[in-house]
């Protein structure tokens, strides 16, 4: 039994209760990545059998045992992270009088009219002087380590190590305090070690609590966190009715989901459960991932009279991570349900429709009025092979990113790349994603068109190029390699695989009269593609060869089992009348 006083030394700070106190210590910066407490015997602190793991600036212990939950592969997820709260602190905290100063970026040495005046001007002056940097210049700077007392207030709901929760008070500027949380009792006692160990005392603060309680409690407008981390086993799902609560206004929500074969189509009816949404099997099954978070998020906050603003939302090896921005409205919350869509997705030819969930239409006096939506898209059968529709969603139907914000980012971190480990896949997926075109949800894949009619494959730069001779809109998307989005409709792209068909030929004889095949190429083309290739349809992060896609860099890549279960605790929380049951 862990008992109030217990949780309360836990909570009041690292180094007390049942964490050991340690004296912080430097590692060598050349000290080798991983390296057990047999090779760094001089650590003082380091208990037998621990492992030190180095990630960004952060040195953490780990148990040999599995007793405590670490990723190596994360690190991209945990660097992404951080570029994502420095441009997020960076936009909150001008608003509240302070200017970050982020490690590596160059400053701008700019004059300040008061201080002119006061005869303490800077040495230099910036030509041209712009408004906004001589604004900036005269604010209160905040840096990374420093408690900032107009910064912003982290949780990190779900924090294992506090690898996650230390890197952002090492490396991210502007903050005022970082919680650490997690329901494991050998987890808290490492976090507030390994918190000491890396002298941010001062702003990190283990908690043992359930993730959900410590949201719950935090809904009161005062006490609401600016940023929410959650990095849960599989599905986030629980967590989300009380973190829609506990962000403050505009605040920032960071959601990672590890749970794919539910999100991608395996279990549409568990996706339905956690998420109130049906998953089906599809190319474009990441991005609908994406999509489906999205949708809950919003669907639960809606209840609160509260919506998402979607910042910046990436598939990436086996897991998907979005960051919101949550607002408070009762008339924008009636724009939720045009913002939804169901998918009609062709079991046959893979074609999809999207049917939106309510219809909003801006009145001569600006004002909106919203109706139910009319349709379904599409007839009884594909008009393109004659199979059926599966039905899936509802998804979030609205763009998924903010690019004014993505773009932030993605400059912050390629005028400053030695910043963080993953900077160059950093680099290569935001510039992807700043090339996808943000009004077309879902995509095709060159290569489920081509295998739909048993023909070869065209290339990207042919297919995309007679996209954009047919006078359509083509991209790339980050969630998958061979991805076609685009805003032509289906028969467009059966166009202009059957022109492409004429030149590739497939033997008729080989295929069943009911095929989608044989039924596509039965109906002769109304678009005569044109193939020549086009200067435009090679894609900037392309010609670049920027790091978009990678291989698996290590054996055994992918989501890694849960820590070991110890005993089950009970946290009898007395004067609340509460009594939880948490696995530690
Ligand atoms: C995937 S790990 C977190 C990894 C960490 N964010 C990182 O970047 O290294 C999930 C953690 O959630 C904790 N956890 C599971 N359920 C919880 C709950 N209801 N409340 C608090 N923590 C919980 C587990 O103990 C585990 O340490
Ligand atoms: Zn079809």
């Amino acid at each position: 039994e862990l008992h109030q006083q217990d949780l309360q030394s836990v909570v009041t700070g690292p180094g007390t209760g049942s964490a050991a106190a340690v004296a912080p210590v430097e590692v060598s910066p050349s000290a080798p990545a991983a390296a057990t407490s047999q090779d760094t015997a001089a650590v003082p602190g380091l208990l037998p059998g621990e492992t030190v793991v180095k990630e960004g600036k952060a040195s953490i212990w780990f148990p040999s045992a599995n007793e405590v939950f670490y990723n190596p592969v994360q690190e991209f997820n945990r660097d992404l992270t951080c570029a994502v709260l420095t441009e997020f602190a960076r936009e909150t905290l001008s608003l509240r009088g302070a200017r970050v100063v982020v490690p590596g970026e160059k400053e701008r040495v700019v004059v300040c009219l008061s201080d002119e005046k006061n005869g303490t001007k800077g040495e230099e002056a910036s030509v041209p002087q712009e408004e906004e940097e001589r604004k900036g210049a005269c604010l209160r700077t905040a840096s990374v380590g420093e408690r900032c007392e107009e910064g912003l207030r982290v949780l990190e709901g779900l924090a294992a190590s506090g690898l996650r929760s230390i890197r952002f008070a090492l490396e991210v500027p502007g903050l005022k305090s970082v919680t650490a949380n997690d329901c494991s009792a050998k987890a808290v006692a490492l976090i507030a070690r390994n918190t000491q160990h890396n002298g941010v005392s001062h702003l990190v603060q283990a908690s043992q609590r359930d993730a959900s309680m410590v949201m719950y409690e935090a809904r009161g407008r005062n006490e609401r966190y600016d940023v929410i981390d959650l990095d849960p086993y599989g599905s986030p799902s629980l967590f989300l009715d009380a973190a829609v609560q506990a962000v403050s206004e505009g605040g920032l929500l960071c959601v990672t989901c590890t749970d794919m074969a539910v999100m991608a189509g395996n279990n549409g009816e568990t996706c339905y459960s956690k998420y109130g949404s049906v998953s089906i099997k599809s190319k474009y099954c990441h991005e609908m991932a994406l999509r489906i978070i999205l949708h809950s998020l919003d669907e639960r906050a809606n209840v609160y009279q509260r919506y998402v603003e979607p910042l910046l939302s990436v598939s990436v090896d086996f897991y998907i991570r979005v960051f919101v921005r949550v607002r408070t409205g009762q008339a924008k919350v009636k724009n939720s349900a045009s913002k939804q869509a169901l998918v009609y997705n062709c079991v046959g030819c893979g074609a999809f429709h999207l049917q939106r969930m309510g219809k909003s239409i801006v009145c001569v006096c600006f004002s909106m009025k919203y109706s139910a939506a009319t349709g379904p898209p599409v007839g009884v059968s594909c008009e393109h092979c004659g199979q059926r529709h599966q039905l899936g969603g509802p998804i979030w139907a609205e763009p998924i990113h903010n690019m004014e914000f993505v773009h932030k980012v993605l400059a912050a971190v390629s005028g400053n790349p030695s910043r963080f480990g993953t900077s160059k896949r950093i680099e290569g997926i935001l510039s992807m994603i700043t090339e996808e075109l943000e009004d077309v949800p879902l995509y095709s894949t060159l290569d489920h068109l081509s295998s739909t009619l048993h023909c070869n494959t065209p290339s990207m730069l042919l297919f995309r190029s007679a996209l954009l001779h047919a006078g359509y809109r083509v991209s790339l998307s980050h969630a998958c390699k061979n991805a076609v989005k685009t805003d032509a409709p289906a028969g467009v792209l059966w166009d202009i695989m059957r022109c492409w068909e004429k030149n590739n030929p497939v033997k008729r004889e080989k295929l069943s009269e009911t095929s989608p095949s044989y039924r596509i190429l039965s109906t002769e083309p109304v678009l005569q593609a044109c193939f020549d290739i086009r200067a435009d349809a090679n894609p900037q992060s392309r010609k670049r060869h920027l790091t978009r896609f990678q291989e698996n860099p290590q054996a055994n890549w992918g989501p890694k089992a849960r820590a070991k279960a110890g005993w089950v605790r009970t946290l009898r929380l007395r004067s609340e009348g509460l009594s939880l049951l948490f696995k530690t």
